[in-house]
Parts: structure tokens; C-alpha cells; sequence
């Protein structure tokens, strides 16, 4: 299949273009490069072991889009390009909505106009808000809490009344929990530009003396250890998941197709700190400070749905999570 990866360049991204190729699709990734480096095409090469296509370019960009689509005779998308920093979403709504929601419907005009009927949508459990209940599954309550999330949301309502109106387009939506690791080479792997807000990019940092220590926010939650509990999933496991959702739009006729990305399994900060102990024989100096504004103390998938439906099994632990983060740390000596 031919298949435009839109922020193809990024984090996920990156490490689904090696899966689709592993699996002989011919991709071709759309970024603008605003949230990642065009090193990491490089690095894509040396991985895939041909050279990669993209195009430096904006989802915003409409005549851009219509003319890829054509160009490469597209017939399926996975929209992986946002931004998705939740702090950044508070002080700069308009650019989150702008960027997300806007760029999505310019992307999905292009798609129309070019009877493009496959899409794979990068959502996430943020959708979800506070847990009503756990595990989550894909018919809990939507309630997002702040402008990213929001954009995450109204993007979901687009595509479900999009789908109404378009009866050859299947949409896969995909929610995905914790995506946390990096490719077993350790050439790709999650590089945040400044200070990182996530546990696991925060903690490399700190693993390699670029930060002095983790702050643990929270340690009086109810739960066993009183840290807050996520559902890590490796994004590689994450990355094939997208192999097997646009497989699954090509047999079904449903229209809209909403699957969780976790492992169904949550582990708490304290335990990520140990595994990281354990799996790379370094250990973390923190120090616990409050709550940060907007975390919840549980949050983990019910996952059966992906399992079931799309045949997708997430198989790599924790401890890989963090033995290929810190890999890919050192490999890349990351400042
Ligand atoms: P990322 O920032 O590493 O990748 C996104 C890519 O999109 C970047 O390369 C960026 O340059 C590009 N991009 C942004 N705006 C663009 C635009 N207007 N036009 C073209 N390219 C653009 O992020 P990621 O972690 O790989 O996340 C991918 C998607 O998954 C995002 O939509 C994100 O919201 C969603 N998501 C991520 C997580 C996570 O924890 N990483 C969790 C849930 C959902
Ligand atoms: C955060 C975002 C969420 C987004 C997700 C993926 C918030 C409130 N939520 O989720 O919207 O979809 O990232 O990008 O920002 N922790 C520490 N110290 C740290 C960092 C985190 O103790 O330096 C703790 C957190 O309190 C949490 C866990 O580690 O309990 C995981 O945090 P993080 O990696 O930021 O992910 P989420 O909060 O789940």
C-alpha cells in the first residue's frame, strides 16, 4: 500500500515508517520538522537500509497535501503530526487548535478531494479525563481537561461526523496510553526538545547527568506505593499497532473504529525508577515534591478491543521500555 505518514518524522512516527516498511509498504513521510530533526531520516536509512522519501512540508498546507496525495497515489493516511504538549496547549491554545484541529480538517479536505478512504488517527487517552473507572475501555466517559486534549477530542467528533457523510472513508482511532522506549537499535528514540515533561525522558536526563535529579510529583496517592500509576506502552508494540489498524480498515466495513493502545497493565513511578535500577544497573537520585496540576493518580487500558479486533498483542516489558530508552540515550549522548 502507499501510505503518507503526516509527522512521519516524529517520535511515533519514525518508529511506524520502520514497521510499514518492515511489512513492504511504500511510505512517505510529511513534517514540517517543527518537532523533530531531519537527522532522524539518517538514522531511518541506516535502519530500513534504503533511502527514505519525505517531504518538508506543513499539514496546513493544502495545495502541498493535494499534490502528495496525488503524486504518490496515496491510499491511506496515518495522521501522526500535532503538537502535544499539554503546558505549552494551556499558554498557547489558538496554536493548538490552530495546528491540530485546523491542520486535520485541511488534511481531511485533501483526503476527499483525492478519494483517499483510509486514516489512522494518533489520539490518546487524554480524552478520557479523569477515570471514572479502571481499567479504561473505549466507552468511558470524554472529558478532556485542558486545550491539547480538547483538540484530541474535537478532532474524534470531526471524524465521526466526517465518516457520516463519506461512506468509503474507515477511520481508525486509535488512544494511545504511555508510549515510552525506543527501536531496538538504538538510532530513533524519543528526543523532547527542552526540558522533558515525561517520566521516562525525564528520567534518562537525570540517568545521565544532564538533570540532578527526578521530582517525583506525589508520593500520598491511593495507591500501593502512593506514586501515580500510567500504563507504559512500548512504541514498538505502539508502532505495530498502526501496522495491524490500517491492515483491519481494509477488511471492514465500519466506518468509525476506536481502539485503546495500552498494555492493560499500569506501573507506578517508583516502579519505573526500580525497573530502571534493575535493567541498566543505574540508579535515580529524586526527591518527591506535590502533585502536579492535572495528574491523576490511576490510569490503565482495557485493551481486549485492540486485541480482539485488530489481533495486536503488546509483548515487550517494562524493562525493555527502559533498557532501549537508556540504549538509545546513550547511543545518541542526547544534551
Ligand atoms: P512528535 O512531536 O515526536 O511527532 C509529531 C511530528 O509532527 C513532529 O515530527 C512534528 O515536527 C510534526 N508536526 C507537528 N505539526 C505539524 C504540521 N502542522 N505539519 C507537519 N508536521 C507537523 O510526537 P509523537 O510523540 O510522535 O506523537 C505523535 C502523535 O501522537 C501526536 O499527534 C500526539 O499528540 C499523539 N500522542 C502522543 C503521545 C505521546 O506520549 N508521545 C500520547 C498520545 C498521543
Ligand atoms: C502526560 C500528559 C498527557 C499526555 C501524556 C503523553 C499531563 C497532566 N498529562 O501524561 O495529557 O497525553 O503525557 O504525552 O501532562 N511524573 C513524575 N515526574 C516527572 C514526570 C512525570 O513523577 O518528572 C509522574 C506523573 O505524575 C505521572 C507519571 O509520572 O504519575 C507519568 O507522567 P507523564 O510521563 O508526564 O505522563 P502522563 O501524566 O500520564
Amino acid at each position: 500500500m502507499n501510505i503518507l505518514l503526516t509527522g512521519g518524522a516524529g517520535y511515533i512516527g519514525s518508529h511506524t515508517y520502520c514497521e510499514l516498511i518492515d511489512k513492504n509498504h511504500n511510505v512517505i513521510i510529511l513534517d514540517n520538522f517543527s518537532n523533530s530533526e531531519k537527522t532522524v531520516l539518517k538514522q531511518l536509512e541506516l535502519i530500513v537500509k534504503k533511502p527514505v522519501e519525505y517531504i518538508e512540508g506543513d499539514i496546513l498546507d493544502f495545495s502541498l497535501l493535494k499534490k502528495t496525495l496525488s503524486k504518490y497515489k496515496v491510499e491511506a493516511v496515518i495522521h501522526f503530526a500535532g503538537l502535544k504538549a499539554v503546558g505549552e496547549s494551556v499558554n498557547e491554545p489558538l496554536r493548538y487548535y490552530e495546528n491540530n484541529v485546523a491542520g486535520t480538517i485541511n488534511l481531511l479536505k485533501a483526503l476527499d478531494a483525492a478519494k483517499v478512504y483510509k486514516f489512522v488517527f494518533s489520539s490518546s487517552a487524554t480524552v478520557y479525563g479523569t477515570p471514572e473507572y479502571l481499567p479504561i475501555d473505549e466507552e468511558h466517559p470524554l472529558n478532556a481537561i485542558n486545550p491539547y486534549g480538547r483538540t484530541k477530542l474535537q478532532i474524534e467528533t470531526i471524524l465521526k461526523d466526517f465518516s457520516c457523510s463519506n461512506f468509503d472513508m474507515k477511520i481508525a482511532i486509535l488512544r494511545y496510553f504511555n508510549p515510552s522506549g525506543a527501536h531496538h537499535s538504538g538510532l530513533i528514540g524519543e528526543n523532547p526538545k527542552g526540558v522533558p515533561n515525561n517520566l521516562v525522558p525525564y528520567m534518562m536526563q537525570v540517568a545521565n547527568h544532564q538533570l540532578p535529579f527526578l521530582k517525583i510529583y506525589g508520593d500520598n496517592y491511593q495507591t500501593p506505593d502512593g506514586s501515580g500509576i500510567r500504563d507504559y506502552i512500548h512504541v514498538t508494540d505502539l508502532a505495530l499497532g498502526h501496522v495491524k489498524a490500517l491492515h483491519f480498515l481494509n477488511s471492514t466495513q465500519t466506518p468509525i473504529n476506536i481502539f485503546n493502545l495500552g498494555t492493560g497493565k499500569g506501573s507506578s513511578v517508583l516502579e519505573v525508577i526500580q525497573a530502571f535500577n534493575k535493567a541498566c544497573g543505574v540508579s535515580i537520585p529524586f526527591k518527591v515534591e506535590g502533585k502536579r496540576d492535572g495528574d491523576v493518580a490511576v490510569c490503565y487500558a482495557k485493551n481486549e478491543r485492540a486485541k480482539k479486533v485488530l489481533n495486536w498483542q503488546p509483548v515487550f516489558s517494562l524493562e525493555d521500555m527502559i533498557k532501549s530508552a537508556w540504549k538509545f540515550q546513550q547511543k545518541n549522548k542526547i544534551s
